[in-house]
């Protein structure tokens, strides 16, 4: 038995994100594209796949809104022990670690494109400062992202779920007792 979890909405602007963040990263790295048009886009796609979800935050269903999956510090640090002891429970939307590391993807995530663009504005160009902010977020954009990674390996392991195929298919296994929904 399954139910629906993560919409539409929710699951086309992952993959978006995904992808914009990966080409970026990629094509910053890879002089002569460096001012190319590629790098551009797709940086623009990533700032603008945050603030669409984002606003889906407050509209959305159920699991997309931030009320659903963003918890109290007091509510994560009960989840990291419960973890490092080995029985952390199951959560139907993101778990409490997970929920603000996705708020740090979405903020950081943003922060590369803005300081891109404001890189590119005639206030702004060929400032050094700028530019290492940029580069220097970048490189925290692409930790975190190995970070997330982890997080879903080891969070499907633990629950023996495959969380990403539930990102493309929206659906989880109905909750059982002892998860939180
Ligand atoms: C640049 C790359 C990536 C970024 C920036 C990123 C970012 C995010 C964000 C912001 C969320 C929250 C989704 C939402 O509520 O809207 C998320 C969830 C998720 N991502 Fe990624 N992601 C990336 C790559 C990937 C890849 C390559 C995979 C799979 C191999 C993946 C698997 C997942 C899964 C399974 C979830 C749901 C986690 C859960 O069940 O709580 N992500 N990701
Ligand atoms: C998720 C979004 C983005 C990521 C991950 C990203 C990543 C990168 C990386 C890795 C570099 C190379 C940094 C280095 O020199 O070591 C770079 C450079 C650059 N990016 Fe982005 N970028 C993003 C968005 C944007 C946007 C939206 C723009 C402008 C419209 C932009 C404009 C530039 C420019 C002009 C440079 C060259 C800066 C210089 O050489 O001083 N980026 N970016």
């Amino acid at each position: 038995m399954h139910i629906r979890v993560w919409d539409a909405l929710v699951r086309a602007l992952h993959w978006t994100l995904a992808a914009a963040v990966a080409t970026a990263l990629i094509s910053g790295h890879w002089p002569p594209s460096h001012f190319d048009a590629v790098h551009h886009t797709a940086g623009y796609v990533a700032g603008a796949a945050v603030a669409l979800r984002l606003a889906w935050g407050f509209a959305g269903g159920r699991y997309a809104r931030l009320a659903q999956f963003v918890r109290s510090p007091r509510a994560v640090l009960a989840y990291a022990r419960a973890m490092r002891a080995g029985h952390e429970p199951r959560y139907i939307g993101h778990n409490p670690l997970g929920g603000w590391m996705v708020l740090l993807l979405w903020g950081v995530a943003f922060a590369v494109s803005a300081t891109g663009w404001l890189y590119t504005t005639d206030w702004l160009w060929g400032y050094e400062w700028l530019s290492d902010l940029h580069a220097a977020l970048a490189w925290l954009i692409a930790t975190l992202v190995i970070g997330h990674l982890g997080g879903v390996v080891m969070a499907s392991w633990r629950h023996r779920e495959n969380l990403v195929g539930a990102m493309f298919s929206g659906r989880k296994r109905v909750p059982e007792a002892g998860d939180i929904d």
